[in-house]
């Protein structure tokens, strides 16, 4: 292992950057060359790359979103743009590479292992938090600070108003924003695609309001119901209900990293660089507890990771 290369793609997330400036510095300590992969998968595709050291990553460490850019490739998908690349990597004399992102971006980087065999990691960046093998995902952290922030200031005129509010966070098919923000902010319902929402108990908590109807329902994106907006109109043909609903959307990716999703990103690139030069290929590098932990990449898309159900219970109790 001579030379490595970094790229990031899906979704980004508030820590990619601290992540390729850990990946640059730790391998540079090591001896090694870094390859900045521009555009994710594309770029590798195109051959988009530079020389990464410590002067192209020097003042990134609390930028959000990330230097590399990113894309979610469809030729990736496919064979034919997985060979396209994998010449290109040849070409360039990368031995290893490091791939940041989520369930899309190790899906590709498997097919890749398995038709190429140029060792591959991934790291997980995304918000979503829906990696299993890994207790946290980089960007998650800064993602609910964000949304936390918002919903305390929708709270505020909620309350001036008496109103009811849905409001609507991130997370794809998983529910950990959804829960740990509803948790954080006090809100009376929580709905996520891992448990049945229920509109009757949710009738229930804004009449338990009494008077000022003031009430904050959190709806996961990926929820059965299918979103705030569909929430509030049900909210009004079944049960005469007003609601305003805000959908927070991309804010949530945006922003300086927290301090917790930059030393982990940290953490994570040093472990990445180190696991290439131990031979590690087709894993995440993840950290259970305060453990480094290796999951294959099928896995970590296969395996659903439950929300921990302690938060299911607490969400109903303070409600
Ligand atoms: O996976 C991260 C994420 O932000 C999800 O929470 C969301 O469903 C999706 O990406 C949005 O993707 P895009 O920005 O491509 O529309």
């Amino acid at each position: 292992m001579k030379k490595i290369g970094i790229l990031t793609s899906g979704g980004d997330a508030p820590g990619m950057n601290a992540h390729i400036r850990a990946v640059v510095r730790a391998a540079l300590a090591k001896g090694l060359e870094v390859v900045g992969i521009v555009g994710g998968y594309s770029g590798m595709i195109e051959g988009d790359f530079i020389k990464l050291g410590r002067k192209e990553t020097a003042n990134i460490i609390g930028r959000g979103g990330t230097i590399l850019k990113t894309s979610r490739s469809k030729e990736f998908m496919m064979a034919g743009g997985r060979a396209a690349a994998a010449e290109r990597i040849r070409e360039a004399g990368i031995d290893g590479i490091i791939a940041c992102g989520g369930n899309g971006t190790f899906k590709g980087a498997h097919a890749f292992w398995v038709e190429h065999h140029i060792p591959i990691v991934g790291t997980p960046g995304t918000i979503d938090n829906d990696l299993y093998g890994t207790h946290y995902t980089i960007g998650y952290d800064t993602a609910i600070n964000t949304a936390a922030e918002a919903i305390d200031r929708i709270r505020d005129t909620a309350d001036s108003h008496g109103r009811v509010f849905i409001v609507e966070v991130m997370g794809r098919h998983a529910g950990f924003i959804a829960m740990d923000v509803g948790i954080a902010c006090g809100a009376e319902y929580v709905a996520i695609p891992e448990t049945v929402t229920n509109l009757d108990i949710l009738y229930q908590r804004i009449l338990k309001q009494g008077k000022t109807r003031r009430t904050i329902i959190i709806v996961g994106e990926g929820d059965e119901y299918g979103g705030a907006a569909k929430i509030a109109t049900k909210l009004k043909e079944e049960y005469e209900i007003e609601a305003k609903y805000t959908i927070l959307g991309h804010i949530q990716r945006g922003g300086s990293p927290t301090v917790r999703d930059r030393v982990l990103a940290s953490h994570l690139g040093v472990a990445a660089v180190d696991a290439l030069i131990n031979g590690k290929t087709d894993v995440m590098v993840g950290r259970q507890s305060h453990d480094i932990a290796y999951t294959p990449l099928e896995e970590s898309w296969t395996r659903q990771k439950p929300i921990w159900s302690y938060l299911i219970d607490l969400a109903e109790i303070l409600a």
